[in-house]
């Protein structure tokens, strides 16, 4: 599978043999406007075929703006969208992407998302709630107006309560995925499920970029450490889905083809000290 990921057209497969392209263009904390419109074209004109925005981001009228003035065409791009929380249930759901569609200016996604689970910590009955949303999800699917469904921050006893009841598992889920930032209980099971991870977050919100580890092993192949980042989550078979607002950084976080980390490297980054959001 990896060997064939040579640039930003290749795609990975998902459990229902849909493609993905294997690096994606965040937008998260993207303004709504000019800035997103312009940054999702520069990244489809550098080669990006997946962008990857939410409900929440409040950036989707703009993205399906850029996708448009770009000319590339609607079926040569992936596009995630994220349902937020405060849509939960089956019918909700299903007016949330129909929404969602509408202000995007497309006629279908490739992928709508479950942006966080419901959880034991705020709701009782957090596994019944998730299990209601995620029937509208599979409702969606089954009704063609997404290609993919998948989940985002879901944990493994949150996939493995979704099982109780799914009769489509999620393809993706969406989690922070980074160097010092691994979270291996979540990797192991998506494995074992066939489940692809996305990484949120590769460059660790800007916080590995001056990482002396990164830099430094990035330096030995003529890298950026935010390239190193990005090559790293592909060479795990990870989709990263690394965001920029400025045109020379989206164009150089495209250029992660022509090196590859070494096992010893792989390793020192596996092994980095935390770095996650949380910690
Ligand atoms: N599902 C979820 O809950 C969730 C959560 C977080 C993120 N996400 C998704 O994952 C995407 C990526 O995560 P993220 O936005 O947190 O951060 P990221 O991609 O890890 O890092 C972005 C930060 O790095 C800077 N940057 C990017 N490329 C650079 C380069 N070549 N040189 C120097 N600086 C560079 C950006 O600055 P500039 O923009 O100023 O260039 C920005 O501050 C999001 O946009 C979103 O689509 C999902």
């Amino acid at each position: 599978m990896e060997s064939k990921v040579e640039n930003l057209s290749s795609r990975r497969t998902l459990s229902n043999g849909v493609g993905i392209p294997c690096v994606g263009f965040g937008t998260w904390q993207t303004p709504s406007g000019d800035v997103a419109r312009d940054v999702v074209k520069k990244a489809l004109e550098v080669g990006f075929r997946h962008i990857d925005t939410a409900t929440a981001y409040g950036n989707e009228a703009s993205v399906g703006e850029g996708l448009r003035l770009s000319g590339v065409k609607r079926e040569d791009v992936f596009i995630t969208t994220k349902q937020w929380t405060d849509i939960r249930g089956c019918a909700a759901t299903v007016a949330a992407a129909e929404k969602a569609i509408q202000t995007l200016g497309v006629d279908y996604l490739d992928l709508y998302l479950v942006h966080w689970p419901a959880v034991a910590k705020l709701s009782a009955d957090w596994a019944q709630m998730n299990a209601d949303t995620w029937r509208g999800f599979e409702k969606l699917y089954k009704d063609g107006k997404v290609r993919a469904i998948g989940v985002s921050n879901f944990m493994p006893e949150h996939l493995e309560a979704l099982k109780a009841s799914a009769e489509v598992m999620p393809m993706v889920d969406q989690v922070e995925f980074h160097p010092g930032y691994m979270q291996r209980n979540v990797l192991d099971y998506c494995a074992a499920n066939g489940i692809q991870v996305e990484a949120w977050s590769p460059l660790g919100s800007g916080r590995l970029l001056a990482d002396p580890l990164v830099t430094k092993i990035g330096a030995a192949h003529g890298k950026s450490s935010a390239q190193t980042c990005v090559r790293y989550a592909i060479q795990h078979g990870i989709v990263p889905l690394p965001k920029s607002t400025h045109a020379e950084r989206i164009a150089a976080n495209a250029e992660v083809f022509d090196f590859a980390l070494s096992d010893e490297e792989m390793s020192a980054l596996d092994s980095m000290p935390e770095t996650g959001y949380r910690v």
